[in-house]
């Protein structure tokens, strides 16, 4: 049998990984490395419970640090685990300091990299994701891509993609009907929102974005990443879990997450995953920021782009006329990326 070597360590991860490791559990034998980047249980350890994800063989225990330090720990540690292991591939998903650590490392020990969510572009170089997103593809043997437009980007910059649609809709489809037939976690009703992009989390941007969600009149509930929780907590007092109209909540597992996406009236987020979650639920979503790697959801007024929450937030969620059309594959991109490797290793 084949070996691969998946390494993950972040929060989106552990949801793409989770109907592919179904795939290749039958025709690999696969090895995962999760890096800790990720190491609070709300942002980890649930996510492996509830998606039924099998216990990765090796956790580096990163945790926190500068980019640097966070992805040179990785590098260190996952070169010997690469050594001792010999893969016939590695795969690498999406676009954080873990994919970026795990690429590196894979390429300079000259053993075969695949790359799922390839080709994606927000063409902002001062993300951290966009740097990462960019050496990963060009380091990849393999560039799986979620949308026509990744393939495109791809050929832009030289190099060749696989379509495969997206991954992250093979997860939404499965969990979504166990999502369905919980009850509602919030009676009233809201909008979902989620904050967590480094440059959303300076202090004097995420007070513009808050304040202008304070002056709505609509209630949002506000499942809270760690590192916004902190800047939060500097510049306002909460009080049981509450500012103004907004309800704060702890970080929500992946089912928990799509029980509240599907019973809100829309989403405001800065998340790529969320962004697209929120298209395949048929729901407006607000992305507040100035770009996006998934352009199709801006199609029809699905997604509007809105950076600092300075738009008539209001009046966005009124309009509920959405022409919706899925340009991510069918849901069984784990299932192509198998047969792929299958095929090739
Ligand atoms: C990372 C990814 C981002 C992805 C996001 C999903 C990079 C560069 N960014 O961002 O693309 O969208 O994950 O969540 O890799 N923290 C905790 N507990 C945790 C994890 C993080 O307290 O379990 C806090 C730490 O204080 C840390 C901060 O959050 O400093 C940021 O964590 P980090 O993993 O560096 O980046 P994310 O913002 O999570």
């Amino acid at each position: 049998m084949k070996k691969i070597l998946t390494i993950i360590g972040a929060r989106p991860q552990f949801i793409k990984h989770a109907p592919l490791q179904k795939e290749l559990k039958n025709h690999f034998n696969e090895i995962v490395v999760h890096t800790g980047q990720h190491y609070d249980n709300n942002m980890s350890e649930i996510f492996f419970k509830e998606m039924e994800i099998d216990k990765p063989k090796y956790n580096l225990n990163v945790g926190s640090s500068t980019h640097a330090e966070q992805t040179g720990k990785i590098m260190i540690l996952f070169e010997e685990i690469l050594m001792n292991e010999k893969p016939d591939c590695v795969i690498i998903y999406g676009d954080t300091n873990s994919t970026l650590a795990g690429a590196l490392t894979t390429a300079k020990l000259k053993m075969r990299l695949a790359h799922i969510e390839a080709g994606m572009r927000s063409f902002n170089m001062n993300m951290p994701e966009e740097i990462n997103r960019i050496i990963s593809d060009r380091l990849s043997d393999y560039n799986f891509a979620p949308s026509f437009t990744a393939m495109e980007n791809l050929e832009n910059e030289g190099m060749e993609g696989i379509f495969t649609g997206d991954i992250m809709y093979d997860a939404f489809l499965k969990y979504s009907k166990i999502a369905k037939k919980q009850e509602r976690l919030i009676e009233y009703d809201y909008i979902l929102m989620t904050i967590h992009r480094e440059s959303n989390t300076l202090e004097e941007n995420l007070k513009r974005i808050i304040d202008n969600i304070l002056k709505t009149q609509l209630k949002f509930v506000f499942p809270i990443h760690p590192r916004t929780r902190k800047i939060i907590n500097k510049l306002y007092e909460i009080k049981d879990n509450k500012l103004g109209n907004i309800e704060f909540l702890q970080p929500q597992g992946y089912i928990e997450l799509l029980n509240l996406l599907i019973n809100s009236n829309g989403v405001l987020t800065d998340s790529g995953g969320l962004q697209k979650e929120t298209f395949f639920a048929k729901k407006k979503c607000i992305t507040v920021r100035n770009e996006t790697e998934w352009v199709e959801t801006l199609q029809n007024n699905a997604n509007i782009l809105c950076p600092f929450a300075e738009c008539n937030i209001e009046s966005i969620f009124q309009d509920s006329n959405i022409k919706f059309k899925n340009y991510y594959g069918n849901g069984n991109t784990s299932e192509i990326i198998n047969n792929f490797l299958m095929e090739r290793l």
